[in-house]
């Protein structure tokens, strides 16, 4: 058995705003029901929604303040889960890493230094919770810092970093670094100076014992300069501690049989009764009610990743054949602006909502024909597992994790009954509009697409290989 220490900035159900959350939310889970002993560290954020009250645990002093460490299981699982309690940094109102008025925290270099500082205390067995990891888990650069902090340990735990987003890097001018009262070793090119700045994830990606990141094929492209930011040569120089492993999926959260959120639950069996959910869709979404017509959807972050701005620019040509779009997002409020006109343009056409509602993100799922990933990059996603899980086909760009998880509908996989999904190639309108067009054909052939539908459903996503995985990785080190 391993002690694991998982440390994330966010974790459903306590806290999310994107696929981390789910991954942090559910790989403990994973691992403990392997019988490993799994613990969460997230930052006790205002947002942070609890059942109940966590109980005391410990104070400690890190970097001349005194935090509060609380307990708490992570909801419906046994995983013990602890709070880092300081009001000063946490306790005021927003998400992780932006403010109600979605402005970036500008004390957010501070908030994640000092959350890894409390992290190599626990990582240490010096923050008075008689418990010490042989492992601590490392997750995107919010938690960078603490392979760099424990190898300046005796006798440290060994860490994995795991890359859920190489966009995402921490990147401070130099004055933070003292700023922090980080110690002076780690600042050299070889460390965590990244051109002159700060770069939080070099210390998970230069210090960890291994990296890996969250798709095979991810794991590839970020030792090119068209994915790496700059961070390639590191990458590809350290290839022999990298590996991808592929995200699972809750199946529990996200299981079409069992699901509360949605109007109606279905099977495989019993695919007639996914119409009802389209239906309850058009309904509520404001669009007219029509079986036939194919129903595309996506929820997703609004941000240049995911290509919504290439779904933007061909909507006025593809609103002209028969289609329906139903969308949730926020983020990029020039992108909001722009689907909420092209809302009001086509009403019969295109339903927009601006926010964030897991409710609705199960719904659409559940009722829509196609739902659509055309991103430029994509170091795993999830909503195409989730989309193959409700018998709603994924019409995807072939990067990272969408690449490994759908199989494009060419002649073959048809014939051999493999296909799962619509896959393109080039991240421009053309290549989208072309799959879009192609996703129409096959949506037609109704023999085909209940085929591909049942490939789709009967795919095993859940967690169970990879959390083998990542125990393997652990062991071998
Ligand atoms: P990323 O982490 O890059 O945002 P993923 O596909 O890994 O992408 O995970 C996104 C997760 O966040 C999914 O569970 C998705 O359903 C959810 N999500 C994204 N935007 C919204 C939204 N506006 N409302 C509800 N859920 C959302
Ligand atoms: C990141 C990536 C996404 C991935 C998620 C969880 O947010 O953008 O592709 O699925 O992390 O690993």
């Amino acid at each position: 058995m391993k002690k694991i220490l998982f440390v994330t900035s966010e974790a459903h159900p306590l806290i999310k705003t994107g696929g981390l959350a789910d991954v942090a939310g559910s790989l403990p889970k994973a691992l403990t029901e392997l019988g490993q002993d799994v613990r969460l560290i997230i930052p006790y954020y205002q947002a942070v929604s609890l059942e109940q009250e966590p109980t005391f645990r410990s104070t400690i002093r890190v970097d001349n303040r005194d935090i509060n460490i609380l307990e708490t299981r992570l909801p419906d699982t046994d995983v013990i889960t602890w709070l880092v309690d300081y009001p000063e940094l946490y306790g005021t109102p927003g998400n992780p890493y932006v403010d109600e008025q979605g402005e970036p925290w500008e004390n957010i270099a501070e908030r994640f230094a000092v959350f890894s500082r409390v992290a190599v205390e626990i990582a240490m067995n010096r923050a008075n919770l008689d418990w010490k990891p042989d492992i601590v888990h490392c997750n995107d650069w919010q938690s960078g810092l603490v392979p760099a902090l424990l190898s300046l340990e005796q006798d440290a735990p060994k860490s994995i970093f795991t890359i859920h987003n190489l966009a995402y890097q921490g990147l401070f001018p130099s004055t933070t670094y003292h700023e922090l009262n980080l110690p002076g070793q780690l600042w050299n090119p070889a460390g965590l100076e990244f051109h002159e700045m700060l770069s939080f994830i070099k210390g998970g990606l230069v210090y960890s014992d291994r990296i890996t990141t969250v798709s095979p094929t991810y794991a590839q492209e970020i030792q090119t300069p068209e994915f790496g930011y700059g961070l390639e040569g590191l990458l590809s120089h350290n290839h022999e501690k990298l590996s991808g492993i592929i995200n699972g999926i809750d199946m529990e959260d996200w299981n079409p049989e069992t699901d509360a959120a949605i109007y109606q639950q279905y099977n495989d069996t019993d695919l007639d009764k996914k119409q009802i959910n389209k239906t309850e869709l058009q309904k509520h979404s404001g669009l007219p009610v029509d079986p036939e017509i194919s129903l595309f959807g996506l929820v997703s972050r609004l941000v240049e990743q995911k290509g919504i701005d290439l779904l933007v620019e061909i909507l006025p040509e593809i609103v002209t054949t028969p289609i329906q779009l139903v969308l949730l997002g926020s983020g990029d409020s020039s992108l909001e602006h722009q689907l909420n006109g092209l809302s009001r343009l086509y009403p019969d056409k295109i339903a927009v909502t601006i926010g964030y509602n897991e409710k609705l993100a199960h719904q659409i799922e559940a009722g829509i024909d196609i739902f659509l990933m055309p991103s430029r990059f994509e170091p795993c996603g999830l909503n195409q597992m989730y989309s193959q899980r409700y018998g709603t086909i994924p019409l995807v760009r072939r990067t990272g994790g969408l690449a490994d998880t759908v199989v494009d509908a060419m002649p073959d996989t048809l014939k051999d009954k493999s296909a799962t999904g619509i896959v393109f190639d080039e991240p421009s309108t053309g290549a989208l509009q072309e799959s879009i067009k192609r996703s129409l054909l096959l949506y037609n052939d109704k023999k085909t697409w209940r085929n591909m539908q049942k490939t789709a459903m009967s795919k095993d996503f859940s967690w169970q290989n990879s959390a083998k995985q990542y125990l393997k990785l652990y062991e071998s080190i």
